[in-house]
């Protein structure tokens, strides 16, 4: 099953989106970002503790958009592959999530 997300060209570089779909046992987090001009997409749950990285809608950048920021405790991730290079769970990762862009919109392909 897959289930369109946003248009990928209303993704501006240095952005990200939420996005949750479910609820209970079947509720599925994720959020897309740009940045240097890829797409990707990670499941939004902190390696540290399991929580959301974001508190305000959409704040998944700290201010230059350099790293992804979990904002309960600090921890900076790597845009480009979710590794953790500062904060309580530095050395572990983001997991992916898995989407693509179909006719101009970011798709995601569900799993599990
Ligand atoms: S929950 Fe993300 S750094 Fe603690």
């Amino acid at each position: 099953m897959t289930r369109p997300l946003c248009r990928a060209a209303s993704l501006a570089d240095g952005t990200a989106r939420g996005f949750v779909f479910g609820a209970g046992s079947t509720r599925q987090a994720v959020f897309v970002l740009r940045h240097a001009g890829e797409i990707r997409a990670y499941r939004n749950a902190c390696p540290h503790r399991g929580t959301p990285l974001e508190i305000m809608p959409d704040a998944f950048f700290d201010a230059e958009c350099r790293f992804l920021v979990c904002r309960t405790h600090g921890a900076q991730f790597r845009p480009a592959d979710g590794f953790c290079v500062a904060g309580p769970c530095a050395g572990r990762s983001l997991t992916p999530a898995p989407v693509r862009v179909e006719n101009g919109v970011l798709v995601l392909d569900e799993v599990g």
